[in-house]
């Protein structure tokens, strides 16, 4: 088994660049297979803080190769930008990063139908991150999408402005929303230039080339399985498969292939832009998490919404994944509080829930918690899991009963070094 992958199980933000850095070392390959610059994942290390959107996390490791996979949808704009912030550090992006040829084009129309559609559903709006992610899926499966392999074809420019007069047109259905396609368009062509400058390839061939040669793959996931389209709070999810099953077709790679599958998870809950919650706190606690956690999106800056752990919705997950280990992050973060509750099962219409259910939009639901000792100590300097207290300790254990799977790493900070492993359950 040459792939393992790393993915988030609740609203995404649970700290997957982070955790995907810190592995990177033991991998050949990081891979990227799913979503766009909706994500964005942030490393810390040496005093500086980085915050990748379509870049894998293990890019800063030398001697290992980055991996934009087919299933991956890309601005070139923002790509350009995240090269840029890159420059002081000095990268060979040409013999560290390759991009599938089959990877998908974010146009500056589809951010613009993007926002377009956004303005136009008033309150039911789905919170997009505006990157332009839904239309890009939608031209990817309605078979119009442009591909990165399409740029070095001379063609390109005509197939450019063909899908632009047809974003063009279904624009007239919002006819009050105003925008201006030459002041992105100039931008984006060039970027497409430098684009061309980057090692394209048909990443599938390559990834299943190297791991017959033996190399080691990690796939890293993007949002997170609540995000997932089939499996999320639909419509208030993502557009693509953000689940393990994404890995194949974002990358190529056979499901007999894959190894470990990580599943992260924030020791409380959050979630960015609108949709079910069960476990929110409209209150002050609430406030507390967003505070301490510094709880703002690492792409659009909005506050997060913030809560409580909620094991029906992680059971889901790590059921829909297949999880093998967890890793816990942020478990500092809950360190101010005496007692930290935990959703075990939901009351819906006087029955008990102990799964996410289909209708989670528009029914009640009430979260039942069982109430568990807080640590209350700083845990940011830890450097082993077994010098961590008691109550720490307590809630690993309490979690791993209910989850049924192993936390195999728990996370005390931002830092690459604040990253304990558990031991003795590894
Ligand atoms: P991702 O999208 O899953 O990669 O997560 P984000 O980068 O969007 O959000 C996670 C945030 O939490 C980032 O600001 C990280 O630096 C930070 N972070 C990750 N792990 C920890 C941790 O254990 N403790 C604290 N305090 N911050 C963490
Ligand atoms: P990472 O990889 C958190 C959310 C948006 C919105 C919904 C749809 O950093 O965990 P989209 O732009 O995809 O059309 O938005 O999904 N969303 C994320 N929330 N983390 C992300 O990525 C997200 N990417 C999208 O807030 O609710
Ligand atoms: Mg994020």
């Amino acid at each position: 088994m040459n792939v393992d992958l790393l993915l988030g199980l609740q609203w995404g933000d649970e700290g997957k660049g982070k955790i995907v850095d810190v592995l990177t070392p033991q991998y050949d390959i990081i891979a990227r297979f799913q979503g766009g610059p909706n994500a964005g994942h942030t490393l810390e290390f040496e005093g500086i803080k980085h915050v990748l959107h379509t870049i894998p996390s293990g890019i800063f490791r030398e001697g290992v190769l980055n991996l934009i996979g087919n299933g991956v949808v890309i601005d070139p704009v923002i790509f350009k930008g995240e090269l840029a912030k890159l420059a002081p550090f000095n990268i060979d992006f040409k013999s560290r990063l390759l991009i599938s040829k089959k990877a998908h084009l974010i146009l500056p129309t589809h951010r613009i139908l993007d926002a377009a559609s956004e303005a136009s559903k008033g309150k039911d709006k789905i919170g997009s991150t505006l990157k332009g992610i839904g239309p890009t899926y939608m031209d990817k499966t309605g078979r119009n999408g442009l591909r990165v392999g399409d740029i070095f074809s001379p063609n390109f420019r005509a197939k450019y402005d063909a899908l632009v007069e047809k974003h063009k047109d279904m624009l007239k259905r919002y006819p009050e929303f105003e925008y201006n396609l030459d002041e992105l368009e100039q931008p984006w062509l060039q970027a497409i230039e430098e684009l061309k400058e980057l090692k394209a390839v048909d990443s599938e061939q390559y990834l299943n080339d190297a791991m017959k040669a033996g190399k080691k793959v990690l796939a890293e996931g993007a949002q997170g399985t609540m995000l997932d389209i089939d499996f999320g709070t639909y419509p208030f999810v993502t557009s693509s498969n953000t689940v393990t099953a994404g890995t194949c077709t974002g990358l190529g790679v056979a499901p007999t292939k894959i190894g470990s599958v990580i599943g992260i998870f924030k020791a409380y809950c959050t979630r960015v832009g609108s949709g079910p919650f069960p476990t929110e706190l409209e209150n002050e606690v609430g406030e507390k998490i967003r505070k301490e956690g510094s709880e703002f999106g690492a792409t659009t800056g909005r506050p997060r919404r913030c809560g409580w752990i909620d094991i029906p919705a992680l059971k889901y997950a790590i059921m829909i994944n297949g999880v093998t280990e967890l890793s816990m992050m942020k478990a500092d973060i809950l360190s101010c509080f005496d007692k930290i509750s935990v959703c075990t099962h939901y009351i819906i219409d006087g029955e008990r829930y102990d799964y996410f259910p289909y209708d989670v939009n528009d029914v009640e639901i009430t979260p039942v918690y069982e109430e568990v000792q807080g640590w209350n100590c700083d845990l940011t300097g830890l450097t082993s899991y077994e010098e961590s207290p008691a109550e720490l300790k307590a809630y690993v254990q309490y979690l791993e009963q209910k989850l049924e799977v192993p936390i195999t790493v728990v996370s005390v900070g931002p830092d690459r070094t604040q990253t304990l492993n558990n031991k003795v359950l590894a």
